[in-house]
């Protein structure tokens, strides 16, 4: 259902997907692949049962930095909502935040005094100490059962998110972070009223870690899926896989092909992005085929993260729907 208060009068349900939401949350997190740039893009892209109060569920198995989850649930009101990622560290930190916001801010504010307070020299050794601190203690995590260290994990990924190189998240074979320092003049660490806004929206979400294949059980007739997997590298020397330990290879893209196939014949609408292999050679059709008996659109981009610097510009990204498209 759309909701009301967000849609200026006079314009139609349907019309209202595409206007931009009200952001009262948005990622706290600065993610590889994130999609705020592409949201217009998403909002016209999304079924037109959305605004019908046809679909009850939502379902996004690839969560990340949340850009399209927060943007699309201020927009519409599901009845139960899923969001799944295979970042253990990440899940950790949606999941302290649903449970204990306020413990969260409180150690966010410390570790942001105590940046602030500091030269750019000692910012530095600042947050190696941090970063040092946060690899030692992976091996006392229990990510299975939440615990008080949870909330001090999190302040901390949050931290290091905010002011490490580039906000990337990446990690080592053994799962250390290792992103170096970011030089930033006064990055924001903490938002208290996005952490809590969050927090609001995650209140009735199931969060789940594990495989995206982990999700197939809560979609059904009335479900929208929305699938972001990790790009497909644009050539061999760029692949971005290490948001966590296991990477994303072709063998895991056609998992993906068979999973949209399976959730597809449950009749659930979906919409899946990725980056077009077109971009880098105009006769791949890697997608094209995998996807062929649905809707594939090219819309334009901005590479935001790559290996490559000169590779950043301008791009085209992959929008397939499993329900036609109305182009305005
Ligand atoms: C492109 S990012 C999603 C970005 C997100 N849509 C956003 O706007 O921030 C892909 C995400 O998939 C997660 N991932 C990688 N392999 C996965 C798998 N097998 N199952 C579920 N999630 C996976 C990564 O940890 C990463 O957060």
């Amino acid at each position: 259902m759309v909701n009301s208060k967000l849609i200026p009068t006079g314009v139609p349900p349907y019309m209202a997907q595409q206007i931009p939401s009200i952001q009262k949350c948005r990622p706290f997190l600065k993610w590889a692949g994130g999609k705020t740039q592409l949201l217009d893009a998403f909002g016209r892209s999304l079924p037109e049962e959305l605004s019908g109060g046809k679909i009850t569920n939502y379902v996004e198995p690839f969560m990340g930095g949340g850009a399209v989850f927060f943007s699309l649930n201020q927009q519409h009101t599901f009845r139960q909502r899923t969001v799944c990622d295979a970042n253990e560290e990440l899940v950790l930190t949606y999941r302290v935040i649903k449970r204990s916001v306020e413990d969260l801010i409180a150690e966010l504010r410390t570790l942001e005094s105590e940046y602030h307070v500091r030269t750019e020299r000692e910012r530095e050794s600042f947050y190696y100490k941090v970063r040092g601190a946060f690899n030692d203690s992976l091996p006392d995590i229990n990510f299975r059962n939440y615990g008080s260290a949870w909330v001090d994990r999190a302040a901390r990924i949050i931290f290091l998110n905010r002011t490490c190189y580039n906000g990337l998240f990446r990690v080592n074979r053994k799962g250390g972070f290792n992103v170096p320092f970011g030089r930033y003049k006064k990055p924001e660490i903490l938002n208290e009223d996005n952490l809590r806004n969050v927090a609001e929206m995650l209140h009735a979400t199931r969060i789940i870690h594990g495989d995206f294949t982990t999700c197939g059980k809560f979609v059904d007739g009335k479900t929208f899926v929305y699938l972001d997997p990790p790009y497909r590298p644009l050539n061999r020397t760029s692949s971005f896989t290490s948001y966590s330990r296991g990477g994303f290879c072709d063998e895991d893209q056609m998992r993906l092909a068979e999973f949209f196939k399976k959730i597809d014949a449950k009749g659930a609408k979906i919409m899946l992005s990725n980056s077009d292999p077109r971009n880098e050679n105009p006769n791949d059709s890697y997608f094209d085929e995998l996807f062929a008996d649905y809707t594939i659109r090219r819309v334009p981009a901005r590479r935001i993260i790559n290996c490559n610097g000169s590779r950043r510009g301008n791009i085209s990204e992959l929008i397939i729907t499993n329900y036609p498209v109305k182009t305005v």
